[in-house]
């Protein structure tokens, strides 16, 4: 393996693992709302949870968006037979978008009712973590033997 090639995989596991520790972490703090009678103490959480919610979103938007662009290409180049795991792949991506769109339209409700984000979250957890794992399963052994720049 190129040392170019090894640092794809690493990039690739570090950033999966990146937004699987932030999305177990948003899901943690979002299961333990301060009591209503709170008021400071909830719009506090609320805020704070909504700012870590829109970093999380954008990280994971810019990941794919780099991915739709860049290393799927690359990768169908290296082996063109990808070309169903890869159309796989976007339509995940394209399902993790509509899942974001939905999370950051419902920010808002964070303080009144946090459970339409908690969903969104759960929705989230269920279509990400098989997408990261699938990819990490179908294209860590091409990247691996990659020859050319993504
Ligand atoms: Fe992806
Ligand atoms: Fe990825």
């Amino acid at each position: 393996m190129t040392d170019r090639a090894a640092a794809y995989v690493r990039q690739l596991l570090a950033a999966h693992d990146y937004f699987r520790t932030g999305l177990a972490d948003l899901r943690r703090v979002i299961a333990a709302p301060p009591e209503k009678t709170e008021e400071a103490e909830l719009r506090s959480w609320a805020s704070d949870l909504r700012i870590q919610c829109l970093y999380f979103c954008n990280g994971l938007h810019m990941h794919h968006t780099l991915e739709d662009q860049r290393m799927f290409p690359a990768v169908l180049v290296e082996d063109p037979e990808l070309g169903p795991i890869v159309e796989r792949l976007e339509a995940d991506h394209r399902k993790v978008a509509e899942i974001i769109d939905a999370i950051e339209s419902r920010l808002g409700e964070l303080s009144s009712d946090p459970s339409g984000v908690r969903e969104e979250l759960n929705r989230m957890a269920d279509a990400l973590l098989e997408h990261l794992a699938y990819e990490e399963e179908q294209l860590t052994p091409v990247l691996a033997r990659m020859t050319g720049p993504i």
